[in-house]
């Protein structure tokens, strides 16, 4: 298996000084990056963080594939209710495996579609479920805290849409993973009999899809998980390795670190040119954001970082958002993602026009196409001074994509140790989350609910 990391053109001698890392940046900052690796070893190793471990979980693995298995060629459809880190993990393995989710081919009891409910936006959750048979559908509800009102309320229509066509057979076509013996969707599980998995309490949500929240989706439309988790297992080992050149998440890490940092990158372009890893590209957004946005430092002082993180699509982006990125304010950094050899060739047929916008294109491929466009873009940024970098998976297959989602954990987890914050919390989240418990009536939040109504006062009275 190889994933490569290309930095070259985040170096100073491709995009200049003022953009650039310099030699002497680099040496300098060895040691911090040594510092951050052993000061997340010590997280890992004591147990406060799970993610490290969870390919090496092979208990797991085996129940899960054991339940795909009981289960297989009962449905047609898998609908995942869940949301942020209970999401977008499975939506990223399987676009990943099975290729972008509007053309994924004829679904069947072999081939089952996955349909994902992460939002509560009525128009979604009606059309999905008009889209479905209840009596050909295994539903999941996916919450680590068990109770996320979305997901949720979308498990309540969901399970009411279930029980009308299935009955008292409604509890066997649910399976739920959650935290062990903790939360409302746990209670609720143990009373109706749902088959449940768990998430170990030191897995946070964005961290979890190798543990049962993306297993089990990923093996129950049939991605082979004992190759993700394989994959995955290869690239924690090198993660722990010392020497940069070995070590490429460190690497990776370190090098956003200086551009961010001393450079003014505030922005990172998750830039795949492959729509297999558009899934991915989301799943990448949602692990940076809430990782590295915080108010606060380990030791308390007063913050405010985090580099901002966008999903860009070669080549459709080119069309869309490369003019603002090559002349725009360059606050950007730019990480491509490409397979080093498509699955599919997309061979162009011979025919000739007699056209030149047409013929020079015969007899190529998609995939040369794709390709040089991509290395075209790098390179137009880096004429213009924009730095860039490329991760390169050598395959798009379960391994590589198990273990290409492992290292951006370890390259995140890397990059909070050097900015001296906990990338493991999410506090930023909560008020608004407890403001929504208010308004929608939660037993305990009336709290929330008058400092809501004084917000809303307040904007009452507020003149321009
Ligand atoms: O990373 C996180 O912890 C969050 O983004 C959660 O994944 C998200 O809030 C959903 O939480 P839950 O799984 O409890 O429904």
């Amino acid at each position: 298996m190889k994933i490569g990391f290309d930095e070259t053109n985040l170096l100073a001698g491709m995009v200049g000084e003022e953009h650039g890392i310099t030699p002497a940046e680099w040496s300098q900052n060895q040691e911090r990056a040594r510092e951050a690796l052993s000061g997340f070893r010590k997280l890992s190793e004591s147990g406060e963080i799970g993610f490290p471990h969870l390919p090496f979980q092979t208990a797991t693995v085996d129940a899960v594939r054991q339940y795909a298995a009981e289960v297989r060629k009962s449905y047609e459809s898998v609908c995942l209710v869940g949301i942020g880190g209970s999401a977008l993990g499975a939506w990223a393995l399987d676009c990943g495996m099975r290729g972008p989710h509007p053309v994924q081919g004829s679904f069947t009891p072999t081939h089952p579609r996955l349909v994902i409910l992460d939002n509560v936006d009525p128009s979604l959750v009606s059309a999905a479920l008009a889209s479905m048979n209840p009596k050909k559908t295994l539903v999941l509800a996916i919450a680590k805290s068990g109770g996320t009102p979305e997901t949720v309320a979308a498990f309540l229509i969901v399970h009411d849409w279930l029980e009308r066509a299935m009955g008292r057979k409604t509890a066997r076509r649910i399976a739920v993973v959650t935290s062990q013996g903790r939360g409302d969707l746990a209670a609720l599980a143990a009373q109706e009999g749902y088959r449940t998995f768990c998430l170990p309490d030191n897995v946070g949500g964005r961290f979890s899809v190798l543990s049962a929240v993306g297993l089990l989706p990923a093996a129950l439309i049939g991605i082979d998980i004992r190759k993700l988790v394989r994959g995955a297992a290869s690239v924690t080992r090198e993660c722990w390795q010392q020497d940069l050149k070995k070590n490429t998440a460190l690497r990776s890490a370190l090098c956003h670190y200086l551009v961010w940092t001393l450079k003014k990158k505030s922005i990172q372009v998750a830039f795949p040119y492959s729509n297999r890893l558009w899934g991915a590209a989301f799943w990448f957004r949602q692990l940076w954001a809430e990782s590295l946005g915080k108010a606060r430092n380990r030791a308390g002082a007063l913050v405010h970082t985090g580099q901002t993180p966008v999903a860009a699509l070669g080549t459709t982006d080119q069309h869309s958002q490369v003019q603002l990125y090559i002349e725009g304010p360059n606050d950007k950094v730019f990480t491509f993602w490409r397979p080093e050899k498509y699955p599919e060739t997309g061979k162009i047929p011979k025919r000739r026009f007699g056209l030149d916008a047409f013929d020079y294109l015969a007899g190529q491929t998609l995939a040369k196409l794709i390709d040089a466009e991509q290395r075209s873009t790098a390179a137009a940024l880096t004429e213009a001074g924009r730095p860039n970098c490329a991760f390169t998976l050598g395959r798009m297959d379960e391994e590589h994509l198990g273990g290409f989602l492992q290292l951006l954990e370890f390259q995140t987890a890397f990059m909070g140790e050097l900015l001296g914050i906990n990338a493991f919390d999410q506090e930023g989240v909560e008020l608004g989350k407890r403001f929504t418990s208010g308004l929608m009536g939660r037993k305990g939040f009336d709290e929330y609910l008058r400092n809501f109504q004084d917000y809303e006062r307040r904007r009452a009275k507020v003149t321009r």
